[in-house]
């Protein structure tokens, strides 16, 4: 597989399944027959052992032990714990990560720390590209904090980085592209002048090693329902670096964030190190099924969870490339693994219906618009035989036009 001007077989793709060291983990998800699945970059896949850890949930810790279990089943100090499960997995310390909220909430209350560590500053820098929760919130946060978003283009963010700016706010893996940012030269850029910089690690973590603090990061923010498989709607985490912690005040100042909660003082003192990002009750269901979705990458190698990845895509651009010539594809990611999540886009005029069409085929991606067919390759479940035979499927879904079915034209809420 090392030439690449050399034909791809059905065979060599079997040498890399039985080559693959991670092969063993499918068993652990509960996958339909029948089903492709590269969307793991959008929800995740379920772990089988998620079903009976919430049966158990239900029935025994909220049926019987009731307002028990706060204390009984240790609901109470799950964020934290789950943070710390999380930590491992992208380079930070446990008691520098926090489950809470979602991304979006997480990012809110972030960036306004951020600008308050930065008084003299107003300028947000972010990336026009990036995923539109991230650039809403950070116009929401400019208009509250009398400050400003410069969004440009990923090539000019380097540039647009200066002694005006407060903070670099980027998503490391671009939701569309998958395009990834140099984490530890944009950071030290941005230290380099005095800001601060929030990373969105919703398309990283899981997907890759990632080095929080060897890149000396200040903020993160990510989820919990794409390569974590926590479930629809899992509650997201957020990093605070040590050194930063004292200072942080966050906008959200809810009970949970409070050093005492459970005293029901009149004012609101926060909570000693990363508590302090706590607002409200946890949501416990979903800390639950997070948890137990992350035992899934109980003693796997994070660099070797990225060689599987690279290998995937690498193989999937290049069957693209050998099987699909004829019928208009583009390649949106780019074509150097290093610069590439874990994922590849395709662009195609005719995106929607195609990938409409190949859901009811079984090979389930997404679409993003205007154009951009997206396929994610979660590789603790996804195995090269089902790249080839997605691969396969496209093949035929475009040359027997079967895309051109009108009920595949209509477009439905969730694409
Ligand atoms: C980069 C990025 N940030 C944030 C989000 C979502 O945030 P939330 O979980 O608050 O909906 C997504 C969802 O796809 C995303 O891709």
């Amino acid at each position: 597989m090392n030439d690449s001007t050399k034909t791809i077989t059905e065979a060599q793709v079997a040498r890399l399944d039985a080559a693959d060291p991670l092969a063993g983990r499918r068993e652990l998800f509960a996958l339909p027959e029948g089903v492709i699945y590269l969307d793991g970059n959008s929800l995740g896949a379920l772990p089988k052992s998620v079903m009976g850890r919430m049966t158990r949930a239900i029935e025994q810790e909220w049926g019987v032990g009731l307002i028990r279990s706060w204390n009984d089943a240790d609901w109470y100090p799950a964020p934290q714990r789950v943070g710390g499960r999380i930590a491992t997995l992208i380079g930070a310390h446990a008691d520098e990560v926090i489950v809470a909220d979602s991304t979006s909430v997480n990012l809110f209350k972030v960036l306004v720390a951020a600008l308050r560590m930065r008084p003299g500053r107003k300028r947000i820098v972010g990336e026009r590209g990036n995923f539109p929760t991230d650039v809403y919130v950070a116009s929401g946060v400019a208009e509250l904090m009398n400050a400003e978003l410069v969004t440009v283009e990923p090539d000019d963010v380097m540039a647009a980085i200066d002694e005006n700016t407060a903070i670099v706010s980027l998503t490391h893996t671009n939701y569309k592209t998958g395009r990834l940012y140099d984490m530890a030269a944009i950071t030290r850029r941005a230290h380099a002048v005095g800001a601060l910089v929030v990373w969105d690690l919703c398309h990283t973590a899981g997907a890759m090693p990632c080095d929080l603090n060897g890149c000396d990061a200040d903020f993160a923010v990510g989820c919990g329902y794409k390569y974590f498989n926590g479930g629809p709607g899992a509650p997201a985490f957020v990093f605070v670096a040590r050194r930063h912690q004292a200072q942080v005040r966050q906008p959200l100042t809810g009970w949970h964030g409070h050093a005492r909660p459970f005293e029901f003082t009149h004012d609101y003192a926060p909570g000693t190190g990363i508590d302090r990002m706590l607002v409200g009750t946890a949501s416990q269901l979903g800390l639950i099924a997070l948890e137990q979705a992350l035992q899934a990458f109980d003693g796997v190698d994070m660099q070797q969870l990225r060689r599987k990845s690279e290998q995937m895509t690498d193989l999937f651009i290049r069957l693209v490339e050998q099987e699909l010539a004829p019928y208009g594809f583009g390649l949106a990611s780019p074509r150097d693994a290093a610069q590439r999540g874990s994922q590849v886009s395709l662009t195609h005029a005719e995106g929607y219906a195609i990938m409409q069409a190949l859901i009811a085929r079984g090979v389930i991606g997404d679409f993003r618009a205007p154009e951009i067919l997206r396929f994610g390759f979660a590789v603790l479940y996804v195995s090269f035989r089902d790249v080839w035979n997605a691969v396969a499927i496209i093949k035929d879904v475009m040359a027997t036009g079967a895309w051109k079915a009108p009920e595949f034209s209509e477009r439905k809420a969730v694409t």
